[in-house]
């Protein structure tokens, strides 16, 4: 038998404790060995079948030999820091789905891991239960990574699409977000970027090789959209999504989070409800897609379980990046298209960035400028009169 131990019983620490049950036949039969839940770090007790293997004191856990992984579900650096540290120094691998430890201290973490030859691992920190930094850091590791964009945040998705499809209020449509186990606990996080911010964080780590940290990544969610710019953007042929999105320059790379117009030809402009999409563009494979449901109790925490396992059968410590953040430029180099509805005339906005494309012209008047960069295209729109600027995926 292989002891693990679950710290926090939340949506996700709940999950794991279920796949590892309602799947035990197919576990067993991979790992050759019984894998057991020994026990559950919980804050407060509380009636469910793990009652009797809950504890409040960590050092059950780390002064346990038995127990080998240990999956850490608590969220936050504050405790999970500390004693993800502690099992790491305790010889213990370690499983999370904490994405906002590893944006921020996952490059000690691992660093820590490989010195102690234990496993730090993470699959579950972004895209919930689609595999996406498996096949990053393995699969497409001959290529050069130009670009990793995508639907990074499940609530935020949700919310968007009950909105524009049935004509839900943001709030309402939050509030069934956090009942089907979706959101943060901290929705804020989810619907103000922080989330789709850590999570692109992580991707740009692993993709260029270097510390990004989440404090100098812009992150903007989904508050400032409007459904007057959905609606116009939809008979343009665009749709507006919250995209995250890590790209290689020519003098570095740069990060951020931001809603976007999306060609609605572009498989990414129909993702809708909690499913996320993850493209990497390779100098070797060019885009490859990956598609599934980023958020949610099972989802999640099958990708845990499966990190447990490969911590049980694998000797490879492959996975790094650099401490150092150079090589960070500010996304506002970065040039695509800008989407801008202002309080003016056609003529204005031709003034302004010399061609557009014209979405609609009536007492406002809404376009789609060239490929600028952020800077250019806030400088150019200095003399119009702006009601909404959103960048388009060019
Ligand atoms: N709250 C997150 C989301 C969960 O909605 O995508 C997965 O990280």
């Amino acid at each position: 038998m292989i002891h693990t131990a679950i710290m926090g019983y939340g949506t996700v620490g709940s999950g794991v404790a279920k796949v590892i049950e309602n799947n035990a036949g197919e576990i067993r039969k991979k790992l050759g060995e019984v894998l057991n839940v020994k026990k559950v770090l919980v804050r407060r007790f509380r009636d469910c079948p793990y009652r009797s293997r809950m504890t409040n004191d960590f050092r059950d856990i780390e002064s346990d030999p038995e127990i080998q992984v240990v999956v850490e579900t608590i969220g936050g650096v504050g405790a999970a820091y500390e004693y993800t540290k502690r099992a790491l120094l305790a010889g213990k691998h370690v499983v999370t789905a904490n994405k906002q430890l590893v944006a921020e201290k996952g490059c000690e973490l691992l660093e820590l891991a490989r010195e102690r030859r234990v496993h730090y691992l993470f699959e579950a920190s972004v895209g919930g239960g689609i595999p996406i930094l498996h096949p990053l850091t393995e699969c497409m590791s001959a290529n050069h990574i130009e670009e990793i964009y995508g639907i990074l945040n499940g609530t935020s998705n949700y919310i968007l699409t009950r909105m524009v499809r049935n004509g839900a209020s943001f709030d309402g449509a939050l509030a069934e977000a956090q009942r089907h186990g979706y959101a943060e606990a901290d929705p804020t996080a989810d619907v103000d970027g922080l989330d789709a911010g850590r999570k692109i964080c992580i991707l740009a780590d692993l993709a260029f090789g270097h510390q990004v940290n989440p404090a100098a990544v812009p992150m903007e969610g989904i508050r400032g959209i409007t459904l007057r710019d959905v609606r116009i953007a939809r008979r343009g042929g665009y749709r507006i999504k919250l995209l995250g999105r890590a790209v290689r320059l020519p003098n570095g790379h740069t990060a951020y989070v931001a809603p976007h117009l999306i060609p609605e030809t572009l498989p990414v402009a129909n993702v809708e409800d909690v499913f996320n999409a993850i493209i990497v563009r390779g100098n070797a494979t060019g885009e490859v897609m990956f598609y599934g449901r980023g958020a949610g109790e099972l989802p999640t925490a099958s990708a845990c379980v499966a990190d447990v396992m490969e911590c049980l059968t694998s000797q490879q410590w492959t996975v790094q990046w650099s401490p150092d953040t150079t090589g960070f430029r500010d996304p506002a180099e970065l040039a695509t298209r800008h989407y801008f509805r202002i309080d003016g005339s056609l003529n204005d906005a031709l003034r302004a960035f010399g061609e557009v494309e014209a979405l609609r012209e009536d007492n406002e008047t809404s376009f789609l400028t060239e490929c600028v960069s952020g800077a250019e295209a806030a400088e150019r729109a200095k003399g119009l009169n702006v009601l909404a600027c959103i960048r388009a995926l060019s």
